[in-house]
């Protein structure tokens, strides 16, 4: 999916997003927070932050920095600050996770909920995260993965051709991303309804990063 088409989606989603996606993919939200175990002082990157459900969960004292390619969903999690007078260094910025501005070694921990099966180039996302994040930092990703169940698998695939209207892509697989992005997961835990979603914990292996290649189109 082409960076134009995500955000023609999520302008789409925005208003009603907290309603369709809100509670329902709370649990992962929290779970990833609480593995994350943040600290007092420590810089966090949350790429693809959406409307800002996550940020009234982390602790205090934590340095977050939110970013997200859709104004229109930045504008809610803006408002969600404002509404619920969350007292934190939280900094928001409209920019693509694909290619930041950040320095390198910026970040403690970076983290990806629902984004890496959104975004055009799911290795390019991880390359940046693996860029901005201290060499001894971690990567965190909640996501949903392509089921082995037969029938839900099934259904998966015929909604892929609809990625684009729907916004993410139904039947992304975990190994081919975990081979493609070379990530190097430490830990698996399900999250969510009936553990349908994955959250990954990965140590951030820098070496495993690719060159930047803006130009390059695959
Ligand atoms: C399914 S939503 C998840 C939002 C939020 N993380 C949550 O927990 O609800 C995916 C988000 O990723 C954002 N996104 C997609 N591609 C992006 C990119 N290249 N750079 C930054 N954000 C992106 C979308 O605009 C959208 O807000």
């Amino acid at each position: 999916m082409e960076l134009e088409a995500i955000k023609k989606a999520y302008r789409r989603y925005a208003r009603l997003y907290d309603l369709y996606f809100g509670a329902v993919f709370q649990p992962g939200r929290k779970a990833v927070i609480q593995r994350m175990d943040c600290r007092a002082g420590q810089r966090v990157l949350e790429v693809g932050v959406g409307t800002g459900l996550s940020l009234p969960l982390y602790p205090d004292g934590v340095r977050v920095t939110g970013i997200d390619i859709s104004p229109e969903m930045l504008d809610r999690a803006r408002a969600r600050l404002a509404r619920e007078s969350i007292d934190r260094r939280i900094e928001l910025h409209v920019m693509d996770a694909e290619r930041t501005s950040f320095p390198s070694d910026s970040f403690d921990k970076v983290v990806a909920m629902y984004v890496v099966s959104v975004v055009p180039h799911p290795k390019r996302l991880v390359d940046e995260m693996r860029r901005v994040c201290k060499p001894n930092g971690e990567i965190f990703i909640v996501n949903h993965f392509h089921s082995p169940n037969p029938i839900v698998g099934t259904a998966e695939s015929l909604l892929a051709p609809l990625s684009r209207l729907v916004g993410f892509h139904p039947d992304f697989c975990l190994e081919t991303f975990v081979r493609d992005t070379k990530l190097e997961v430490v830990d698996k835990q399900p999250v969510n309804l009936f553990g349908y979603w994955s959250m990954l914990r990965a140590r951030n292996n820098k070496e495993a990063a690719e060159p930047l290649s803006f130009n390059a189109t695959a």
